[in-house]
């Protein structure tokens, strides 16, 4: 029986990773945040009503479930407290089914000025960041200068350290990057108004989660944010995030051990999409792309920048398939190759000399030589949109899905036709 799932992205992020958590929450009781932190925009629409969801976890619009935001997660308070007023707005109260850990690293101003400062600043390598500060508040952990939600409880301890986070940044800000300086008054006052919030629905989520496994028979979905290839360790690095968005973030930013998973959906656009710099094999241009944007909407959820679009890549696929041991597919944005006479999808590389390369590494590395080699399937030409019954599909479409199955050696256990909750064929129950 599943209990206990994870859902995480297998390309670029921005997969639909929240319309499918959302989906699978009316049988949940818990949704784990475990790593990134508001640089994720996860979009659920319900009845034509759109939510765009950052830090709070995705499935909160059902009562039922309560969101754990993990100690993985970096959390940038103001954002947090906007973002559940902006639900309250909306007539979704969240403050009473929400816990943060007390472990969680604090996002404050200066990592935001330092993350938007450097992508200004740098010219060999611009990342393309969402300038949110996750980078920064991430290095901060590391080198074990960044302040926990918890420290607030001591505020005397915590403004000490705040200076001296505080006096470290705005040397750089002053002296390197010619900005002006943040002020350690206002982020301290700041969060002197708002921390009553955080203390209440602070806790030990590591203990929480552990009783929550040992002594209920409830259901917890692990919410992945980003995307396998955006892996600090996994991922194009340097063109990656700062977190490990695959299968170890779950434990490292929750603190439960593997044998408390059952089963782990990998999320995966039918075709592919990146937001921000770095190698992108199968990317295309021109009309055939804008066909993408004008259908897909394929603008960036959290700073409406442009997505670069290319077709689906199974080299790819069956890496991040590997890296999060994956046990099913959920094939995404399906309706958006409806019109499409012929659909690719790449099968390997070949090089400048003509050899066959079937390696991630290639792409790791980002060898400029290479060229991508594709299966060229028949489209469908129909509308698949909002379809909820597999065997409604048209032939070709399903034998797109078979043959991503195929190549991948993986099952397809859900597959999502247009951005609503409506719009999913279930080919096999998760939640027994
Ligand atoms: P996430 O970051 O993985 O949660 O994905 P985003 O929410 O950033 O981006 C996915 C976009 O595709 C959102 O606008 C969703 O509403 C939309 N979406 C998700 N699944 C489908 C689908 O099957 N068809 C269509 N047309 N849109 C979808
Ligand atoms: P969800 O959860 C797509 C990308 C940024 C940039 C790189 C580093 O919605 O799938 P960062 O601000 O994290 O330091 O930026 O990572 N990026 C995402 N791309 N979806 C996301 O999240 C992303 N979060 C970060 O565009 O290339
Ligand atoms: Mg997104």
């Amino acid at each position: 029986m599943n209990n206990n799932i994870v859902v995480l992205g297998l390309q670029w992020g921005d997969e639909g990773k929240g319309k499918i958590i959302d989906f699978l929450s009316k049988k949940a009781n818990y949704i784990v945040r475990y790593q990134g932190g508001n640089n994720a925009g996860h979009t659920l629409v319900i009845d034509k009503k759109k939510i765009i969801l950052h830090l709070i976890p995705s499935g909160v619009l059902h009562p039922n479930v309560i969101g754990i935001i993990g100690n993985g997660v970096v959390i940038s308070p103001s954002d947090l407290i906007k973002e559940i007023n902006l639900l309250k707005k909306q007539n979704i109260n969240v403050i009473d089914r929400l816990i943060i850990s007390e472990s969680s690293h604090l996002v404050l101003k200066y990592h935001i000025k330092m993350d938007q400062s450097r992508e200004k600043f740098k010219n060999n390598t611009i990342i393309g960041t969402t300038g949110r500060g996750i980078g920064p508040a991430y290095e901060d952990k590391v080198a074990r200068r960044g302040l926990r939600v918890g420290d607030l409880k001591n505020i005397d301890f915590f403004s000490k350290r705040l200076k001296e986070v505080v006096n470290y940044y705005n040397y750089q800000f002053i002296n390197y990057y010619k900005v002006p300086p943040v002020s350690y008054k206002d982020i301290l006052k700041e969060l002197l108004k708002i921390k009553n919030i955080l203390f209440n629905i602070m806790r030990n989520t590591r203990e929480l989660l552990y009783k929550i496994i040992i002594n209920n028979n409830k259901k917890i979905i692990f919410e992945g944010a980003q995307g396998t290839f955006l892996d600090i360790d996994h991922g194009t690095f340097p063109y990656v995030t700062s977190s490990n968005t695959t299968i170890g973030g779950v434990f490292t930013g929750t603190g439960i051990g593997p044998k408390y998973l059952n089963y782990t959906l990998g999320v995966v656009k039918v075709y592919a999409t990146r937001v921000g710099n770095g190698p992108f094999i199968t990317e295309f241009f021109g009309n055939l792309s804008e066909l993408f944007y004008s259908k897909g909407l394929e603008f960036g959820s959290t700073t409406g920048r442009r997505r670069r679009i290319g077709w689906l890549d199974i080299v790819l696929l069956r890496e991040s398939i590997f890296m999060n041991s994956i046990t099913a597919l959920c094939l995404t944005k399906l309706d958006i190759l409806d019109n499409l006479s012929e659909i690719k999808i790449c099968i390997g590389y070949k090089n400048n000399t003509g050899k066959l390369i079937n390696n991630f590494s290639y792409v790791e590395n980002f060898s400029n030589d290479i060229t991508p080699i594709y299966k060229i399937v028949k489209g469908w030409n129909v509308s698949t949109f909002g379809i909820s019954n597999f065997n409604k599909l048209p032939k070709e479409a399903k034998d797109f899905v078979y043959l991503i199955a195929e190549l991948t050696s993986t099952p397809v256990d859900i597959i999502s036709t247009g951005p609503d909750r409506k719009h999913t064929i279930v080919c096999r129950e998760i939640f027994t």
